[in-house]
């Protein structure tokens, strides 16, 4: 657990076109139960530049706790 406290501040950012985080990302999913790349995106506009982090934002959603390791 604490391992994935000190990962999340570190504030990794997951879509640097938009300066979007895992923390983020992980909020939504928790909060308001995003499932998708493309729900992400009309939430935060993640993902709406280069469509580089598509699969990390897709990886993020289905294994969570990769955040953690
Ligand atoms: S890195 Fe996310 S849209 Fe470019």
């Amino acid at each position: 657990m604490r391992t994935c406290l000190v990962a999340l501040e570190q504030q990794k950012i997951i879509c640097h076109c938009l300066g979007i985080t895992e923390q983020q990302i992980l909020e939504l999913k928790i909060l308001k139960n995003v499932q998708t790349v493309r729900e992400v995106m009309n939430e935060t506009e993640a993902g709406s530049g280069c469509t580089a982090c598509h699969r990390k934002i897709r990886d993020l959603l289905e294994n969570p706790e990769k955040i953690c390791r």
